[in-house]
């Protein structure tokens, strides 16, 4: 049998922890499935008299995961730090170097530096592997990478976010507070250190460029992907939703366009009878369309310690096995270049929640602009607001009303036109919401 590899962990937080226990428990299986022991034989960690619940007495510990990274008394350098920056790349780049294999679940850090990371480890003929940065416990990134090999991608979109996620199922199905949605998910562990990585839409957009390069054949950037995140969605806008038989979901969508790969992430109303829809709670789902396979769809947890350490380990296993693929699918030198393509052209339906003032022209000049704008118009909707029929049972107080309008498929710049328009002409009171619609 080949001889034990030797695991460092640097960063003992849930998910490290969860990867040593699981490691311990599951030693004689993965031995079985790997031809060889896998044991954690060193730690870097800040605090090493805290009792985090494991036995870590036969461990070495080190204090700097520069210096862990580096040990030649590891075979294989476990990154779950955290941070694009400062020391997860520092302790990343050093492990590279030192010809060890590296595992990491940052996704802040391939999002942002991935081609300069798989450079390096091609350069150092080293395994550079991230599976769990991705949607937790789903193994997508093997699924496109390996098990889609055989295919030309066309789209690839999904739920990336649990915390968003969350957020958006209770406030529809309890009808809480964002802020309260949002402190019960930071309190169950499923939120960034910094939450507004999740809302702001970024920890998704993060994982969508990661997805797209693998999928695409690009380069993993950042800068390439359209971001809006959940913070502005309003309980009138998920009550609206349902009404109009939609649910909203924070997607992140990459997909072949004209010119490009168009990469995006908003808030996205998609039919509540959809098989995304019904995705609810921190669950994450990515839906992968393919020339050969079709369309395929993984559904599974995307955050917590065990189901982000289940896919450490799978890559962990795969060092332990000896397999060895570029950390993208193919080398960097064949990657293509990705630049974000202009959301004018975007097309399908829209959400539009205008709040004007409930006075005569109002609904004119809604529908007059939209149609100006070439938009054809599903339905308008205007209720008018308890506030304007407490402060005049007529109806004509000029208290400000929500107009909702559901829009045919048009482009983002005719609905910017029209909206533009409303405002121009003097009857918008709040900044106006437009949340995308995804039929399909
Ligand atoms: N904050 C992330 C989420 C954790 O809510 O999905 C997993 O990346």
């Amino acid at each position: 049998m080949a001889h034990v590899l030797r695991v460092g962990i640097a960063g003992l937080g849930t998910v490290g922890l969860s990867v040593a226990r699981l490691l311990d428990l599951q030693r004689n299986v993965l031995t079985a499935r790997c031809g060889r022991s896998i044991v954690v034989t060193a730690v870097s960690a800040r605090d090493r008299t805290r009792d985090r619940g494991i036995d870590l007495s036969e461990v070495e510990w080190f204090e700097d995961p520069v210096t862990l990274a580096q040990s030649p008394d590891i075979d294989i350098f476990v990154e779950l730090i955290g941070g694009d920056n400062g020391p997860a790349k520092e302790a990343v780049e050093a492990a590279l170097r030192a010809g060890k294999s590296v595992v990491t679940a940052n996704k802040a850090l391939i999002a942002h530096h991935g081609r300069a990371l798989a450079v390096l480890a091609e350069e150092m003929k080293v395994p550079l592997l991230f599976e769990a940065s991705v949607a937790g416990g789903i193994p997508v990134i093997k699924t496109v990478r390996e098990g889609l090999a055989g295919n030309r991608i066309s789209r690839i979109s999904g739920i990336l976010n649990g915390t968003c996620n969350y957020i958006l199922t209770r406030m529809e199905k309890e009808g809480l507070s964002f802020a309260k949605c949002l402190k019960q998910a930071q309190t169950l562990g499923y939120a960034e250190a910094d939450p507004t990585f999740d809302i702001g839409g970024n920890d998704t957009a993060h994982k969508l460029t990661i997805l797209a390069a693998l999928a695409f054949g690009v380069d993993v950037n950042i800068d390439a992907v359209y971001v809006e995140g959940i913070s502005t969605i309003d309980s009138f806008d998920i009550r609206m939703a349902k009404k109009l038989g939609y649910r909203i979901k924070l997607l992140g969508v990459a997909e072949r366009s004209e010119s490009g790969i168009e990469q995006r992430v908003h808030p996205t109303m998609v039919p509540a009878d959809s098989p995304i829809a019904r995705v609810m709670g921190v669950t994450n789902a990515v839906s992968i369309h393919a020339d050969a396979v079709g369309e395929l769809t993984l559904v599974g947890p995307g955050a917590g310690g065990d189901a982000t350490a289940s896919s450490v380990i799978a890559d962990i296993a795969d060092v332990a096995r000896g397999l060895m693929s570029p950390p993208f699918g193919s080398p960097v030198a064949t990657l293509g270049r990705a630049m974000q393509e202009p959301m004018q052209r975007h097309e399908g339906g829209y959400y539009v929640r205008l709040t004007v003032a409930d006075t005569p022209g109002a609904a004119a000049s809604i529908v007059t602009s939209f149609a100006n704008a070439g938009i054809s118009l599903e339905s308008i909707i205007q209720n008018r607001s308890e506030d304007a029929a407490l402060l005049d049972p007529t109806g004509r107080s000029g208290a400000p009303v929500p107009v909702v309008v559901i829009t045919y498929a048009t482009t983002e710049q005719a609905i910017r036109t029209a909206v533009d328009k409303v405002i121009a002409e003097g009857y918008v009171v709040e900044k106006p919401q437009v949340i995308r619609i995804e039929r399909e």
